[in-house]
């Protein structure tokens, strides 16, 4: 019987180490014979560890697991599916897996995340074999024509990146991954590098081939050491199976990857300064232009991808531009995985068609807040985001509509906050975030941020309320327009969101002083 238990870290960091290791030993002393698969998430955090168990059925599961419950779960007879306080039915029937369109994820936490033949029994592969038989140019159209743009948060589109680098006169292109995941409430590269690691390589491959790139590098925070681990052992599966190597599955193509591990700075998932980090230097954002795509690693022209873009290419090219397209509204093409953490019932990733609204992503996906107490705020895309109010909540989740309301979707990341919390001192959190991160090269995040903060000190402390809410207001002006790089540029829009949406929470201070 095969028994699946996640090695994502979410599911690690609740105990499925040692769960996997209780459920051999308890097997054993049974005398049961089972083979325990470590698998991805699938993304429903707040059931893991979640333990999954072939049937003739189909996969059922059992979640959140703790060692003390293993014996139990061995006597309700759970390898054949029996019934038990933590069973969840079917997987792939439970409410927040029927509900979502899997693309990118349609293989996190289903296969064995290091088998080759999994991967490929589920469509893996299938990508890089039309993109070999169309050529480089039709690949990058097919890639234009589906309508996906970069997942970093920006936006811009996948296609015409490739393009523009493939077009670019030089002996040499390179393909980069940032894996620099530094957004508050987003881990959907995580999952992805350690439930589906081989779809992100498969991706690369296919961008090296169409860019006629053979060098790709993928640049991963520190933080997530158990990603490196698996991505590591992903590449060697992949050189060992005639993926990586001077021949890519007898193609003639070369191509191998890299990964390198950043050092902790916010700052380096921006492009520019990922690029100095990756080239050994330390990591200050360069002015733009020129681009990456013209002059990028050690100044050759470069394709900088987020893990998501890079990780549903291959499913693009399966599938053909069109299939993707289909999804989304306006602008916005295919899925997102929205990524739904901080005060909520249902946290977890979620990958769905652009088009819902921010109420039913909060209220009907992530079941409101944990403490069951009203939603007050939602801070979209990361900490640079704006806080947006319940009565937004018909804002649909699309990059057009996020921005008409001064907001931003970003990497896809939601926090969720219920009515205790002090805007305004999230919004000194923003400045301060800003402050510590900033890499120093431009005076107005330099500076501005330090004196952002001390002027909501002052307003937080009553002081020149009114005169200091207007200087924050100039200050968060100057950041947006006269910052090099978006740190500086974004850091504005929680403040600023705070101060539109919730005015009164910049007040009390105030009022308290003169009561
Ligand atoms: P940007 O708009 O300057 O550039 C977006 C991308 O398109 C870059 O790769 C750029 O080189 C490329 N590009 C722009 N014009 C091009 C052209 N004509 N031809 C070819 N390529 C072109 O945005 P930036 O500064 O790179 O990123 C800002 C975004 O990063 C924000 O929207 C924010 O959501 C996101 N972000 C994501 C974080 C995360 O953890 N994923 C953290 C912080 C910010
Ligand atoms: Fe550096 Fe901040 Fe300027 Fe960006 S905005 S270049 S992080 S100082």
């Amino acid at each position: 019987v095969k028994v699946y238990i996640p090695l994502d870290m979410a599911a690690v960091a609740m105990g499925a180490d040692k769960l996997a290791a209780a459920v051999a030993k308890e097997a054993a002393a049974r005398g049961e014979n089972i083979e325990i698969v470590r698998n991805g998430s699938r993304g429903m955090l707040w059931l893991e560890p979640l333990i999954e168990v072939e049937t003739p059925a189909g996969r059922v599961g059992y979640g959140p697991a703790k060692v003390a419950d293993v014996a139990s779960l061995f006597d309700a007879g759970f390898l054949t599916g029996g019934a038990h306080r933590l069973a969840i039915g079917k997987v792939d029937d439970h409410p927040w897996m029927k509900r979502q369109t899997r693309v990118t994820f349609a293989r996190c936490g289903v296969i064995d995340p290091f088998s080759i033949e999994e991967y490929q029994a589920h469509g893996g592969g299938a990508g890089l074999r039309r993109a070999f038989e169309i050529g480089p140019a039709a690949t990058i159209e097919e890639v234009t024509k589906s309508g996906l743009r970069g997942r970093g948060g920006a936006g811009f589109p996948t296609g015409i990146k490739w393009k523009t680098v493939a077009d670019a006169p030089a002996d040499r292109r390179y393909v980069v991954v940032n894996a620099d995941e530094g957004d508050s409430g987003t881990f959907a590269d995580r999952m992805i590098m350690e439930g589906d690691p081989l779809s992100l390589i498969e991706g690369m491959i296919i961008c090296g081939y169409a860019i006629n790139g053979s060098k790709g590098f993928v640049y991963l925070r520190s933080e997530y050491p158990q990603a490196a681990v698996i991505f590591e052992r992903a590449i060697e599966v992949a050189r060992k199976a005639g993926w990586l190597g001077p021949n890519v599955l007898g193609s003639g193509f070369a191509f191998d990857i890299e990964l390198r591990i950043g050092a902790g700075a916010y700052v380096c998932g921006e492009e520019t300064s990922l690029l100095e980090s990756l080239e050994g230097k330390r990591g200050i954002v360069r002015a733009k232009p020129p681009l990456p795509a013209h002059v990028g690693f050690f100044g050759k022209p470069t394709v900088v991808n987020n893990v998501l873009s890079m990780a549903t290419a291959p499913m693009i090219l399966e599938k053909g531009s069109q299939h993707y397209a289909d999804l989304g509204v306006g602008r916005s093409r295919g899925t997102m995985p929205l990524q739904i953490a901080g005060n909520v019932k249902y946290g977890g990733l979620c990958e769905v068609p652009f088009g819902l609204t921010l109420g039913e992503i909060v209220n009907d996906i992530g079941g409101g807040t944990k403490t069951g107490r009203p939603v007050r705020a939602v801070q979209c895309g990361g900490p640079l985001g704006a806080y947006l109010p319940v009565s937004l909540f018909d804002t649909i989740f699309d990059y057009e509509a996020f921005a008409a309301k001064d907001s931003l979707i970003g990497h896809g990341g939601l926090v969720v906050f219920d009515d205790t919390v002090d805007m305004s001192w999230m919004a000194r959190f923003g400045m301060e975030f800003c402050a510590i991160e900033s890499c120093g090269k431009c005076t107005p995040c330099r500076i501005g941020s330090t004196r952002g903060v001390e002027t909501i000190d002052k307003i937080r402390g009553g002081v020149d309320v009114d005169a200091n809410i207007e200087l924050l207001k100039d200050l968060c002006h100057t950041m947006k327009f006269g910052s090099l790089c978006a740190l500086g540029g974004f850091a504005p829009y929680p403040v600023e969101s705070a101060l539109r949406h919730f005015p009164e929470d910049f007040r009390k201070p105030a009022l308290e002083a003169a009561e």
